[in-house]
């Protein structure tokens, strides 16, 4: 990498600046800048891809896919262990990457990757117990019999977010099934992928197995991955609003696809909740990675009676976060991806003021940089408010009062979207009355984080569909196939 900034990590073939395919790095082209949004300076240019590239790295996972979905359930275990192995052992050097193109706290970063890496443990094990069926038959000369098998090439799309965990989540289940895989990640982040494709290769992983496509051509990039013919699934990451242009690209040729897109969290605190730890909660599930996350908190609704308490604990709270480089130590909140977005948030922050919310905390640019945003209350919000409307994607917390359970949850289910909910309560009837009633695809209680591998994560609504992780996250990789043995005496 001679030229580039080696930004002080250790493997610097970890350090990679061109799409992986076959096997190989894409040696020329021309070159895209990645940058540092916390100062804006360049970190390395990257070798930009083009359509024809995605139509090699598409054929390349063709070729690979015989091979691949032959290969022992317990052999791809193994070389995903391995590729689980080599991305905790060098988890400093990826968190450090992860954090210099995406702004988070390394903290956060370096769990980013453990996170990531626990989905290629997990799914490593799970694609071992793809069981079939018998089923009884109608006739006795009959047997129906049920085989699970890979769907074929699997291409994805994936944020800027999580640029480590979200192609974690997804090229595991894919490759434990006996898919091979083509991503095309984010432009803003593309070295944590190009750093997964590295350790994919010395952990053996065959060539065309898995492929990296890092192009800023997003459209016609996404043309060939989610309308090539060789292409049997395609799944996404990102906004509602993608994911639909997306899906109706894969209806041209009858994809199977999942989706996780948006969302508009609700965090109930009811009146009977341990308030300290709804404040925590809120905290961490608001505030981690600067808000941008399909499943933070958007909206928090607390219960009258216990409205002036929360708020004040919860203002106290969210006013100590320490906002800066996610490189220092004892930060809490990095910058946000863009300038871009900083006016985003600010734009739905100022339009709610003028709709009547209170500013509590923050309000503005944090004086760290242009893509900083300081953590923000408002107050006295309602559910129509823009803030509480959309889906804020930044370090901003409206609160919105409610006087009855059943006023939370008809406010809480008022959101075309359906991703997370989470909710604090101590009384048993009341935490499976609401969690029934909350027409979420996951729900915290007394909990504000849930996500890891064991667990189903996916939205009902205009949130998507499919689940990731789990014993279901292999699902949407597997076809069903049906065979009918006839002929058969008794
Ligand atoms: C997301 O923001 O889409 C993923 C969040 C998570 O996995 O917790």
């Amino acid at each position: 990498m001679s030229g580039q900034n080696n930004l002080g990590v250790n493997d610097q073939q970890l350090l990679r600046n061109s799409s992986y395919i076959n096997g190989s790095w894409q040696s020329a082209g021309t070159y895209f800048s990645v940058t540092n949004p916390a100062n804006g300076t360049q970190l390395i240019q990257v070798i930009n891809a083009d359509i024809e590239t995605a139509e090699l790295a598409v054929e390349a996972a063709k070729n690979a896919l015989a091979l691949w979905s032959a290969t022992p359930a317990n052999e791809r275990a193994k070389l995903m262990r391995n590729w689980f192995d080599l991305m905790m052992a060098h988890q400093d050097d990826l968190g450090r990457i992860l954090t210099f193109e995406q702004g988070k706290p390394l903290a956060e970063a370096k769990g980013e990757i453990a996170y990531g890496a626990a989905f290629i443990e997990w799914f490593a094990e799970e694609g071992k117990r793809v069981y079939g069926d018998t089923i009884p038959a109608p006739a006795n000369d009959k047997r129906i019999i049920v085989l699970k098998q890979p769907v074929g090439v699997v291409a994805s799309i994936t944020p800027w977010n999580f640029p480590n965990a979200m192609i974690a989540r997804k090229a595991a289940a894919a490759l434990a099934a006996g898919c091979t895989f083509v991503v095309r990640p984010a432009t803003q982040t593309p070295l944590s992928a190009l750093a997964m494709a590295e350790l994919a290769e010395r952990a053996g992983i065959p060539a065309g197995v898995f492929n990296v496509v890092v192009g800023d051509d997003a459209k016609g990039i996404g043309k060939v991955l989610t309308q090539h013919p060789d292409i049997a699934k395609f799944t996404f990451t990102g906004s509602t609003a993608t994911g639909k242009k997306l899906i109706s690209q894969c209806a041209t040729t009858v994809k199977k696809v999942s989706m996780e897109l948006g969302g508009n969290a609700p965090f109930i605190v009811f009146d009977d909740a341990d308030i300290d730890a709804a404040v925590q909660g809120a905290i961490t599930s608001k505030y981690r990675n600067a808000g941008q996350t399909c499943v933070c908190t958007n909206r928090i609704l607390v219960q009258q009676s216990i409205l002036d308490t929360f708020t004040k604990k919860f203002t106290e709270a969210a006013a100590k976060l320490t906002v800066g480089d996610g490189q220092l130590a004892g930060v809490d909140i990095g910058p946000m991806i863009s300038k871009a977005a900083v006016n985003d948030v600010q734009q739905l922050v100022q339009k709610s003021i003028a709709a009547g919310a209170n500013l509590a905390l923050g309000g503005a640019q944090h004086q760290a940089g242009e893509c900083f945003y300081q953590p923000t209350v408002l107050t006295q919000v309602t559910n129509d408010m823009p803030v509480a409307a959309n889906e804020i994607f930044g370090p901003v917390s409206p609160i919105i009062a409610f006087k009855q359970e059943a006023d939370a949850i008809a406010m809480a289910n008022d959101t075309e979207y359906g991703l997370a909910a989470y909710f604090y309560a101590r009384d048993i009837g009341r935490i499976w009355r609401v969690a029934e009633q909350l027409n979420y695809g996951m729900v915290g209680i007394n909990e504000g984080i849930i996500s890891n591998a064991a667990a189903p994560f996916g939205g009902v609504k205009q949130s998507g569909n499919g689940r990731e992780g789990s014993k279901y996250g292999l699902d949407d990789y597997l076809e069903i196939k049906y065979l009918c043995l006839g002929g058969l005496d008794r």
